[in-house]
């Protein structure tokens, strides 16, 4: 069967220009939530599969974690080696598309922070990503990973306003107003974002910021099909209990053979 989805869902390459990524992403709210997490035995080999411009990745390395970074921007790559030189950490960052991965290590944690999977258009891509942890997680190896739970009266009050959601300056001194617009679409769950840049005050550009919602009884059945086990599903980096009124699923998995 065709599935409805169009070729050209995307992400535009402003949202993921490190400098404009990074003044806008300052927080840190799911750091601790990580750290917490991290394997603690000596040699223990961790792998984040998109970590962008090391927003965690470089803060984790500091603390001590034996972390390998894996994304697919060169901006975003770029800007999470020279972070890491000028912090004085030594991460190892490869370039690679997840869903193609193909590594001779084996790691005892691998996690996927930040909503990264919304990038996931079609199911195949998720299955291709969870395929590809299984290979290279070790048998008793830990994923997490963390994304929205889908707020349908979010979406639907968002469609009818353009609302500025940031302004900012960034570290190589651009001025950076942002607005957003969506649409979501009922038979792709794509909520299709807009986000309208005004650089130094003048209009720049549309960036397409699409996203694949993953509804909650949905992403627990995938991860169960592609051989996972959900140890715990949060919905709050405090760790509190996944619910009607999370913000975010947040799973901790393991193999379940
Ligand atoms: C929301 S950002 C998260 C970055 C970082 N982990 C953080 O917490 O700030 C998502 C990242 O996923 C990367 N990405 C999206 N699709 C990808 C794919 N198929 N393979 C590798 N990286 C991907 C993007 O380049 C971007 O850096």
């Amino acid at each position: 069967m065709e599935d409805n989805l169009n070729s050209d869902y995307k992400v535009g390459e402003l949202i993921y220009d490190a400098n404009i990524y990074d003044g806008l992403n300052t927080f840190l709210i799911d750091f601790q939530f990580y750290k917490n997490w991290m394997p603690k035995h000596k040699n223990s080999h961790v792998l984040e599969l998109c970590c962008g411009s090391g927003r965690l990745t470089i803060p984790l390395a500091k603390s001590g974690v034996n972390i390998l970074g894996v994304d697919n921007s060169k901006t975003m790559l770029a800007k999470a080696k020279l972070s890491a030189q000028n912090e004085g950490v030594k991460i190892d960052f490869i370039e690679a598309d997840i869903r193609n991965l193909d590594l001779i290590n084996r790691f005892d944690l691998i996690f996927i922070p930040f909503n990264s999977i919304h990038h996931l258009y079609h199911n195949q891509d998720l299955f291709s990503v969870l395929k590809n942890v299984m290979k290279h997680l070790k048998d008793d190896g830990i994923l997490i990973f963390d994304c929205y739970n889908p707020n349908m009266d979010y979406i639907i009050a968002s469609e009818k306003v353009k609302t500025k959601i940031a302004e900012y300056n960034t570290l190589d001194g651009r001025k950076v107003q942002i607005e957003q617009t969506m649409k979501y679409e009922y038979n792709t769950q794509i909520n299709r974002i807009k986000w309208h840049y005004f650089i130094n005050d003048n209009f720049h550009s549309i960036q397409n910021l699409d996203m694949r919602m993953y509804f909650p009884q949905e992403l627990d059945s995938y991860i169960n099909f592609m051989g996972f086990v959900i140890i715990h599903k949060f919905g709050t980096f405090e760790e509190d209990q996944f619910s009607d009124k999370s913000e975010k699923q947040i799973f901790v998995c393991k193999k379940s053979i």
